[in-house]
């Protein structure tokens, strides 16, 4: 191993600072992977990466002025004593093979290393076990914990630094583990042209329940009045839908529920003024019970959304799909080990309400039970995910953010180990750092995702 600098004084638990040798400066750089020998615990290696790497001068000090600053060319003349200091960020111990929670600190004196990732190959055994790339740095094939799906992941990062191409890898190792996996296309483009099972949006027939809040989207009608009439006249509809078919079964229906005359108008109305002609032809071809979809005999199956248009119809097929894997689990009683994988969370995840948020955050909240879990990505992560259902992906992903406020929202969350903006603003795509419960290390790993065609 490459001895890379000289613990200093200061150590505590959680931050070793190191000063690091001239020789070795070119390998000081953020997000090394280095391992710390105990100079009084010496069979023990200390595990963690290196952060916040500063150019220090002993003289040329920021607060203090010198003449340096205005016959810089002194400087030529060899008197400067540059060094480089960073800390180490302790993530674990390893002793005889066996991982380790850090117990004690580091005395002052001992030997920072680059670490060699063979070392840790042999920590992390089990087929419970992916991968989905390697620490950037070394090499080191980080064992992600498949068993923690259930605790749902998030991918968040600015757009082309790779989200779809993760959650591909994720999808992959996922079903390579006998998982079932549900995607989600929002636009057919990410995942449809990837795997062979593949469902048009179309064809799946959308539940009374939730066609009903969908019509009232399209309609424009508010759901405190028509809710109830709409549920009832979409589970009483029977034959070929079409526009004006529907508007005056509506009306017939509230009118026998008496409703007021002005009411049973305005809804007729709206529903021929609002929804397009087509909505109503193309309920005719959604014969595709959800049910169905969840039982093919296939992994992945993906749902190409790109041939509904409407948002809220999208939304709704999303909430019929994973509400009708509640209905079986509950039904059944026993789990059904089903991954969903809902990319462009924004559009059926957000603060506000939509028809498929009950759905997902029903799922993050009590699905873990029923092996019912969620892989969300989206560009932001404040805004685009509703509070309640970020803070239960017990797994994030998370690259180069467009807000700044974003990365304060997972810390709110999540161990960060002093990661910061800066660094985040420099990764390349497919570089992503991954925390939470399937990362065995729990804190930040800087990982270069494999490559996917
Ligand atoms: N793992 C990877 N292997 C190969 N190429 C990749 C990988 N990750 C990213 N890329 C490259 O970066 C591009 C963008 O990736 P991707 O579509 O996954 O980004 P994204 O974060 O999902 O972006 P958006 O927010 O716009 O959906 C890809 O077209 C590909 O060229
Ligand atoms: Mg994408």
């Amino acid at each position: 191993m490459r001895e890379l600098g000289i613990v200093v004084s200061g150590a505590t638990v959680s931050a070793i600072p190191v000063q690091i040798y001239r020789s070795a400066e070119r390998y000081a750089v953020e997000e090394q992977l280095v391992g710390v020998i105990d100079r009084e615990n010496p069979g023990e290696i200390v595990v963690g990466f290196l952060r916040r790497i500063t150019k220090l001068e002993p003289v040329m000090k920021e607060r203090v002025r010198t003449p340096y600053v205005d016959r810089p060319e002194m400087a030529n003349y060899g008197i400067i004593l540059p060094y480089t200091s960073a800390i180490v960020k302790p993530y674990m111990t390893i002793k005889d093979g066996e991982v380790r929670e850090i117990t004690h600190v580091v005395t002052p004196g001992s030997r920072v290393y680059v670490l060699d990732a063979s070392l840790l190959g042999g920590a992390f055994r089990g087929s419970h076990y992916i991968h989905v790339g390697t620490h950037k740095h070394s090499g080191w094939p980080l064992p992600l914990d498949a068993r923690y799906i259930t605790h749902h992941v998030g991918v968040f990062g600015a757009t082309g630094m790779g989200k779809s191409r993760l959650v591909r890898v994720l999808i992959d190792e996922l079903t390579a583990r006998s998982c079932r996996v549900v995607v989600f296309d929002h636009t057919g483009v990410d995942y449809a042209p990837y795997y062979r099972t593949v469902i048009k949006s179309t064809d799946i027939r959308i539940p009374p329940s939730i066609l009903a809040s969908v019509l009232a989207r399209v309609a424009q009608l508010h759901w405190q009045t028509y809710g109830e009439y709409l549920e009832i006249a979409a589970m009483t509809h029977e034959g070929k839908w079409s526009r004006d078919g529907f508007a005056a079964h509506l009306k017939r229906t509230m009118k026998r529920l008496n409703a007021r005359e002005a009411t049973a108008e305005k809804a007729e109305l709206f529903i021929r003024n609002f929804a397009s002609e087509q909505f109503f032809e193309e309920l005719n071809s959604r014969v595709m019970p959800p049910e169905s979809v969840l039982s093919i005999d296939a992994s992945p199956i993906v749902i190409d959304m790109s041939y509904d248009t409407d948002l809220s119809v999208k939304q709704a097929i999303v909430a019929s799909v994973i509400e009708t894997a509640w209905a079986r689990v509950k039904r059944e009683r026993k789990p059904a080990s089903t991954v969903f994988v809902i990319d462009e969370a924004q559009n059926y995840a957000p603060s506000e309400w939509t028809i498929s948020k009950d759905a997902i955050e029903t799922t993050v909240r009590e699905g873990r039970k029923w092996g019912l879990s969620v892989i969300l990505a989206s560009q932001r992560i404040a805004g685009d995910v509703d509070p309640s259902i970020r803070a239960n992906l017990g797994t994030v992903f998370f690259s180069r953010l467009t807000a700044p406020a974003d990365l304060r929202e997972i810390s709110a969350y999540m161990d960060l180990a002093e990661i910061n903006e800066g660094v985040l603003a420099q990764l390349q795509p497919r570089e992503f750092f991954v925390a939470g419960l399937m990362n065995p290390l729990r804190k930040p790993v800087l990982l270069r995702v494999r490559e996917v065609a």
